[in-house]
């Protein structure tokens, strides 16, 4: 029996037909639909989901063409638990991740997948990471049960038929299969946010480029063209062809003299990357302007000249709701008014949404994320804390004009930063590309859910720990090769805006403070800032920040910017734990740069001492 299905030939491409038949007649769908991507198919969608009652429309006064989704509570966010890296070759995906043996996970995927979108229509979703037709942007389809995902991708990608058109008939895609796990059988009624958490699966196969996710219908587990695609397939793909995919933001910053310096960053989940990405000048930085080019992943490609070019693959912000406010990110706020999707927020009486810290006063009554009463006197949080707002780059006021340059923006700076309370400063510049490869693939960062005392550190490497789809030793190969290959990399800065006082204080302001940092980086990268040489890094003193608007002491400053030194060789000790894990695929720099920071850390006693005589 053929399944009816949209399909008007509008692709030629002979590896996709034959993968969506395949898939077809492996997941038995009711219907085939093919995605075109236009508002009016988004539209109806949702009309469609919200007659279901799975999808609340907000109030169209408050918060035009904007959807409010509740999850099951079972599934709620990325499952690093159950996320693998099926390469044939065990030692491929390394230690870092789960591996699983390819072929055994294809048998156990099929038996999952056989069957598993009776009842359903299976959505056919094209979509392209990265400006149409970039030559650093790839396409990918995605294949999934669930309509949530078909609206949500076309916020994220640049998602339908005008993706078909650049694929033509024999362009390469990535397939990505998903789905939500819930046949409908013998009359069975849907439910609101079907899931199948026992069974969950987010596969991916670095070989075949190919992406198989089971039984999640939340974020990164079931958008498959953000984490799955863009950083753990990409990762591979980079390595391969000699580009770099990355979990960084993009910004441009603009000088009053309209000087452009393009910088990308790297920080572990929960560390303010898209505050950062959007962050608001503080005063005394008139005519400085920050742009957003991407908040969450970068592609970035050497160009002609030599230099690093970059683009944001997303079309959309998938940020974190709570916290976010007029107060830490206006930008985001912004982004959010209109043509936007909630997912697990509260909401509000009069058909808006709400959540932990986004107003100082807090509403008198309000529907939970469990879809639950909730008033101020209500235990469990309105919101749950992972949350999210999806909306489109486009709505965002400070989204750069070249955002969508199919050339990409070319990067002077990378910063790496997690979240340390103690012993690591606001800032330094790494004295060279490997050396600012080593630092950056020693970063560590603090649970943030230390309410128990401990300050637990993991180390994630360039904040890719749960995204590299290889191993990571070979990852750190390769960025040391990249910058071996370009005649002039960008320079490397480590910065950390979470270091806290004795009394358990942040020290940092963060936020729009934040651009005085990144002033004093962008003054490095032109070859203008001054610094001063330390163990761990070039540092600035004081009186190298600009501090206009802000009363900010030199004793404070020094608070924020020493490092024990006790400390930091231990820390340079404790280096080897993780590099321990990779035995004899560690690139072998990595042993020099740390015996040659452990050299400087104890030949240098008189820098320390400097650094403190001019506090
Ligand atoms: C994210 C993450 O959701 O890094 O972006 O976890
Ligand atoms: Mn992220």
């Amino acid at each position: 029996m053929t399944v009816p299905s949209n399909f008007d030939g509008n692709t030629k491409n002979a590896k996709l037909l034959g993968w969506v038949e395949e898939m077809a007649a492996l997941c038995k769908p009711d219907a085939i639909y093919w995605a075109d991507g236009s508002q009016e198919e988004y539209d109806r969608l949702m009309s469609e989901m919200e007659a279901r009652g799975v999808a609340i429309r907000l109030n169209p006064e408050k918060r035009p063409n904007s959807f409010l989704f509740r999850s099951d509570p079972r599934d709620v966010a990325r499952v690093e638990q159950r996320t693998f890296i099926c390469s044939v070759n065990k030692n491929d995906a390394g230690p870092t991740n789960n591996w699983a043996d390819p072929v055994e996970m294809r048998a156990k995927l099929n038996g999952l997948f056989d069957g598993c979108m009776r009842g359903r229509t299976m959505y056919v979703i094209p979509f392209s990471m990265g400006p149409l037709g970039s030559r650093i942007a790839h396409i990918g389809v995605e294949i999934s049960d669930s309509p949530y995902v078909v609206c949500s991708m076309r916020i994220m990608t640049r998602m339908g038929q005008k993706v078909l058109e650049i694929l033509g008939d024999d362009g390469f895609f990535v397939p990505c299969l998903h789905s939500v796990g819930a046949p409908l059988v013998d009359g069975a009624e849907d439910v609101a946010w079907p899931c199948d958490p026992e069974n969950t699966h987010i596969s991916h196969f670095p070989e075949e480029r190919l992406i198989m996710s089971y039984g999640s219908g939340y974020g990164g587990n079931a958008l498959l063209g953000k984490k799955c695609f863009a950083l753990r397939i990409a990762s591979v793909m980079a390595r391969d062809e000699g580009w770099m995919a990355e979990h960084m933001l993009i910004v441009g910053v603009e000088s009053p003299n309209c000087e452009k310096t393009y910088v990308a960053a790297a920080f572990p989940s929960a560390c303010g990357k898209t505050n950062f990405a959007m962050l608001v000048p503080p005063a005394g930085f008139e005519g400085w302007k920050v742009y957003t080019v991407g908040d969450d992943i970068a592609w970035i490609k050497p160009g002609e000249d030599g230099r690093l070019y970059a683009i944001n693959p997303e079309a959309g912000f998938f940020g974190v709701a709570p916290g976010t406010s007029y107060n830490t990110n206006p930008n985001a706020m912004n982004s959010m008014l209109e043509n936007a999707i909630f997912t697990n927020v509260a909401l509000t009486d009069d058909g808006d949404v709400w959540w932990e810290g986004m107003t100082k006063e807090i509403p008198e009554h309000l529907i939970d994320w469990k879809g639950n009463d909730w008033t101020p006197d209500s235990r469990a949080p309105a919101a749950h804390p992972n949350a999210r707002f999806a909306s489109p780059a486009s709505q965002c006021p400070t989204i750069d004009p070249d955002w969508e340059n199919p050339k990409g923006v070319p990067i002077s700076a990378f910063l790496f930063g997690g979240r340390m309370s103690k012993n690591m400063p606001l800032v330094y510049q790494a004295f060279n590309w490997t050396h600012g490869v080593y630092s950056a693939a020693t970063m560590g960062s603090e649970a943030t859910a230390a309410a128990v005392g401990q300050a637990a550190m993991r180390r994630d490497p360039m904040a890719m720990l749960p995204f590299c789809g290889y191993n990571m030793a070979d990852y750190f190969t390769h960025w040391l090769n990249i910058g071996r290959k370009i005649p002039n990399p960008p320079r490397i800065f480590r910065v950390n805006w979470f270091r806290k006082d004795e009394l358990g204080k942040f020290i940092w302001p963060g936020f729009g403070e934040n651009m005085r940092v990144l002033k004093w980086i962008i003054d490095r990268v032109h070859g203008r800032g001054f610094a001063l040489e330390s163990p761990v890094g070039w540092m600035p003193q004081h009186e190298d920040l600009p501090w206009q608007g802000l009363d900010f002491d030199p004793q404070r400053f020094y608070e924020l910017m020493m490092i024990e030194r006790d400390a930091a060789a231990l820390e340079a000790h404790a280096h080897e734990e993780l590099f321990d894990r990779f035995f004899d695929r560690l690139p072998k720099e990595f042993i020099f740069e740390r015996e040659l920071l452990r050299s400087r850390l104890w030949r240098s006693p008189e820098v320390w001492e400097l650094a403190q005589e001019r506090a």
